[in-house]
């Protein structure tokens, strides 16, 4: 892959305002999504308050998706550990070489991190995977990366057990949410999310969307702040029209969302393989293209932004208006595009944390899963396939 330095400049807000209490009935998200069960082990369900949910639509024939339309499934999952519980060792997956899915092995012993002054410590109840997390573990940074070995993942959600002397507003208990690598490329942790704990800066997390149980919010925080940064970078604003290359993927489906139901966009298409249309529709999208079948740089019309999730931008670039912005996340970049690389942030959490709990904004995640957390090398084997709809998540963890 070629990632190069951010040209764009810096985000600005330009969002709708969030959406006030009374919208969020109205917005309901049960009806597109279909929610099963909260699935956790019965033998967790009475320690932890149990969680659940049930309910809701099918989202198409071919695709099943859970959302977040739990009764509030989350809030009952939380029980505080206190300090003193705290183990010494832990359950992590962790790898000492570089190479394929197989180097990951399951270790009972890891040292439970120490906590820095700015972080808190997370007791990790469910885990997502990002393709970021096998091209690091496959040795394509290591250039940049933490001295191996690696414990891999970047995205959590969890309960907070410990605060640093220098934390400010959260505490113990709380229930949240992040990416716990600030640049997703650089300074990484050694001791990722796919562990019993993980020690995480106050600053990259948020108060987990109290709609949501730990498995939809682990699905979010390194897909949605992209999908926002790149927004934001390509100064999209209500009334513009976008195209997502990847719309059915953890970012596109984000992207297609954001744009339509926060940004109020003109237009929103997407594309996709031709299963996956439906969904691109009940994501929000107004135009569905089957890439297998249309050419996007054939299409009739132009678009103010194309936010390209595959690695295409040659073609991309021929699908936006002139003056327009080409988002680039992968792949060689032709101008006018450009492209980024994320940047985990709490506060962007927060800011769209009314959109997660209307149900304008909903997680997506892949029916093959959510996959436990003994089934973490069948999940990074699903997720490399390029095929995962929505996100992949490992859960329950702890
Ligand atoms: N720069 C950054 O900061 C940043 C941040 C996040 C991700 N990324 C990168 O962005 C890429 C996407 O990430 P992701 O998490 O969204 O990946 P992902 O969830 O694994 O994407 C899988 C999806 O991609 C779709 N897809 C594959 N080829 C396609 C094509 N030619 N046209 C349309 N859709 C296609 C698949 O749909 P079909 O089955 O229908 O083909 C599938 O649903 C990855 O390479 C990732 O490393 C970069």
């Amino acid at each position: 892959i070629a990632i190069i330095n951010t040209t764009a400049p810096c985000p600005t807000l330009s969002i709708v305002p969030p959406p006030s209490s009374s919208s969020s009935s109205s917005a309901s998200p049960s009806k597109p999504y279909l929610v099963p069960p909260l699935l956790r082990p019965r033998s967790l369900r009475g320690r932890r308050g149990g969680g659940g949910g049930g309910g809701g639509g099918v989202a198409s024939p071919s695709t099943r998706v859970f959302a977040s339309s739990m009764s509030a499934a989350a809030s009952a999952d939380a029980v505080v550990v206190a300090p003193s519980e705290v183990p010494e060792k832990m359950r992590a997956w962790i790898y000492d070489e570089y190479g394929d899915a197989g180097v990951l092995r399951l270790e009972d012993g890891v040292a439970v991190p120490e906590v820095g002054d700015d972080q808190v410590l997370v007791r990790v109840s469910a885990a997502a995977l990002n393709p970021v997390d096998f091209k690091r573990r496959q040795g394509k940074f290591k250039a940049t990366d933490s001295p191996l070995p690696t414990v891999p993942g970047y995205d959590v959600a969890g309960i907070v057990v410990k605060v640093g002397s220098q934390v400010k507003n959260l505490k113990e208990g709380d229930e949240v949410y992040g990416d716990i690598n600030e640049k997703a490329l650089e300074n990484l942790k050694q001791f990722g999310s796919l562990a019993e704990y993980t020690a995480v800066e106050e600053k990259l997390l948020a108060v987990k969307p109290k709609n949501l149980d730990f498995a939809q919010a682990a699905s979010l925080p390194l897909a949605i702040e992209t999908a926002y940064e790149g927004l934001e970078r390509a100064g999209f604003s209500a009334g513009k029209s976008v195209l997502v290359l990847g719309g059915a993927g953890g970012v596109g489906s984000l992207v297609i969302q954001l744009a339509k139901h926060v940004y109020g966009a003109s237009k929103v298409a997407a594309t996709s393989s031709t299963g996956k249309l439906e969904l691109l529709k009940s994501l929000g999208a107004d135009l569905a293209i089957d890439y297998t079948k249309e050419n996007i740089e054939e299409l009739p019309e132009k678009f103010d932004v194309v936010y390209d999730a595959v690695g295409q931008c040659e073609r991309a670039v021929k699908a936006v208006k002139e003056g327009g912005s080409v988002v680039v996340i992968i792949g060689p970049v032709t101008p006018p595009g450009f492209i980024f690389i994320v940047t985990s942030n709490g506060e962007i959490l927060a800011k769209l944390n009314p959109y997660l709990e209307s149900g304008k904004v909903k997680p997506l995640l892949d029916p093959k899963g959510p996959f436990p957390f003994t089934q973490v090398v069948e999940a990074f084997s699903y997720l490399e396939t390029g095929r995962a709809t929505g996100k992949v998540v490992i859960y329950p963890i702890a």
